[in-house]
């Protein structure tokens, strides 16, 4: 069946399930989580455990959710802090979902590498598909969310392959194995460039709209 085709079925029969499936209580994929994390507390498994970072940002939110967002890594104050999204691009972030009236516990967070890059700087591709194939594909393949949104190009491209551009692919909704994809800008994009907000918040629709929120 043609890519599109199928999406486009699978789309149909989300849009049929009934109201406000953003959870589902009966999953229990916190202790599968937390044993996943386990052993990579202070990973050194890539180049970023030694280049100057504080701590490992795991994922965080509702492990049982159907809607899973991936940024690109910690930067400063998530590293300082623990958590993802809790820094400047982090408060877009929250006006988004508060936009969507979502919280953080109905959600999973997560980014593409663990550790900050020295200096924001992007994850070179080694150290992104490192940390994808210990932890954000594993991540996925326990959570099971229905709906993907990738925050910016590095999540877009460790989903759909390096040759995705966030151009081309966002405003329509993409597949990664069984998941839908939602790509869109990444919250600190938007704090350089508000007049995205209205794209943004156009693919949010499309998520409300899909999971029925
Ligand atoms: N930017 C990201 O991509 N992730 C974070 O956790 C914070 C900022």
């Amino acid at each position: 069946m043609k890519k599109n085709k199928e999406i486009e079925q699978y789309i149909n029969h989300l849009e049929k399930q009934p109201k406000g499936f953003l959870y589902e209580e009966k999953k229990d994929n916190l202790s599968q989580i937390k044993m996943l994390y386990q052993p990579y507390r202070n990973c050194t498994k890539c180049p970023l455990g030694q280049l100057g970072r504080t701590q490992v940002v795991f994922g965080e939110g509702n492990p049982n959710s159907n809607l899973m967002f991936i940024g690109e890594g910690p930067g400063r104050n998530e590293d300082k802090q623990g958590h993802p999204f809790v820094g400047r691009a982090g408060q877009v972030f929250d006006k988004i979902i508060e936009a969507m009236n979502i919280k953080r516990d109905e959600i999973w967070i997560s980014n593409v590498v663990k550790c900050r890059p020295p200096n924001n700087r992007v994850p070179l591709p080694q150290e992104s598909s490192k940390c994808t194939e210990l932890m954000l594909f594993r991540e996925i393949e326990i959570i099971k969310p229905k709906i993907i949104c990738t925050l910016g190009a590095t999540a877009t491209q460790a989903l759909l392959g390096p040759n995705a551009k966030l151009s081309q692919v966002r405003g329509q909704i993409q597949k990664y194995k069984k998941t839908l994809v939602v790509p869109t800008y990444h919250p600190a994009y938007l704090l350089r460039n508000p007049a995205q907000k209205k794209k943004v918040w156009q693919d949010m629709q499309q998520i409300l709209k899909i999971l029925k929120i």
